[in-house]
């Protein structure tokens, strides 16, 4: 299992809406839905969505917060992101190269205030040491109180037993995609102090939310 960064970025540079969660329908949009919905969102909150695509939850989400900021290491897909901003007429959203090896690739994050994070269906591609350096790279970046949300492919049952529901998962069955069990994440998560509540939406997908108190 080795993380190919040129392969996944090459992979949804030919993609584009193609991966997008909210034109997939059935449990990837289930997931997506959930996620935004446990970021909980607030006029007052600064949005880093990590592995944006094409920006479909960030521009949905820019309504309701002070700024989103999306980041992913797919050029492309940042640049139809930046186009459907401008369709959209939403001017409080920035996208820019960025991943979870390092989100601060091309604006430092740190000074941006950022209260909520969400990871929808990205971090998967990463295996879990790299997940787990990432997540605690996140967490310095988060205000408190603030939220974490990871939406993803998630194993909350041996895999084994769901071949047939790979696809309906999005799940290409360890390729480029590395899921974790869901308990992983949320150790990972509460081992940074984060409050970790879990939603399972599928015996491989769910949602992750870590919340940071003040
Ligand atoms: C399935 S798409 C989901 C896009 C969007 N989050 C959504 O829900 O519609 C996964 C995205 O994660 C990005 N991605 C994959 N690995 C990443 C990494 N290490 N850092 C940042 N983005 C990554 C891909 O380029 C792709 O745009």
């Amino acid at each position: 299992m080795s993380y190919e960064r040129k392969r996944v970025a090459e992979r949804f540079d030919e993609l584009l809406e193609g991966a997008s969660t909210l034109k997939r329908g059935g449990i990837v949009t289930r997931v997506g839905e959930v996620s935004f919905e446990m970021l909980r969102l607030s006029r007052e909150d600064v949005l880093l969505d990590v592995g944006t695509g094409t920006g479909a939850w960030a521009i949905r989400a820019a309504p309701m917060c002070r700024l989103v900021i999306g980041i992913d290491i797919s050029r492309r897909s940042l640049e139809i992101a930046e186009k459907n901003a401008r369709l959209h007429g939403v001017s409080n959203v920035i996208f820019a190269a960025g991943s979870f090896e390092n989100p601060c690739e091309e604006m430092d994050l740190h000074a941006m205030g950022i209260t909520r994070v969400l990871a929808l269906y990205s971090l998967h591609h990463l295996p879990d040491d790299m997940k787990a350096e990432a997540l605690k790279n996140l967490a310095s970046i988060l205000r408190r109180p603030g939220r974490m949300v990871i939406g993803d492919i998630m194993f909350f049952e041996p895999p084994e037993m769901h071949v047939s529901e790979f696809d309906d998962v999005g799940y290409d069955g360890g390729t480029l995609d590395f899921p974790s069990t869901a308990d992983f994440l949320c150790e990972v998560l509460r081992a940074l102090g984060a409050e970790v509540h879990t939603v399972r939406l599928h015996p491989l997908a769910g949602v992750v939310c870590g919340i940071f108190h003040g």
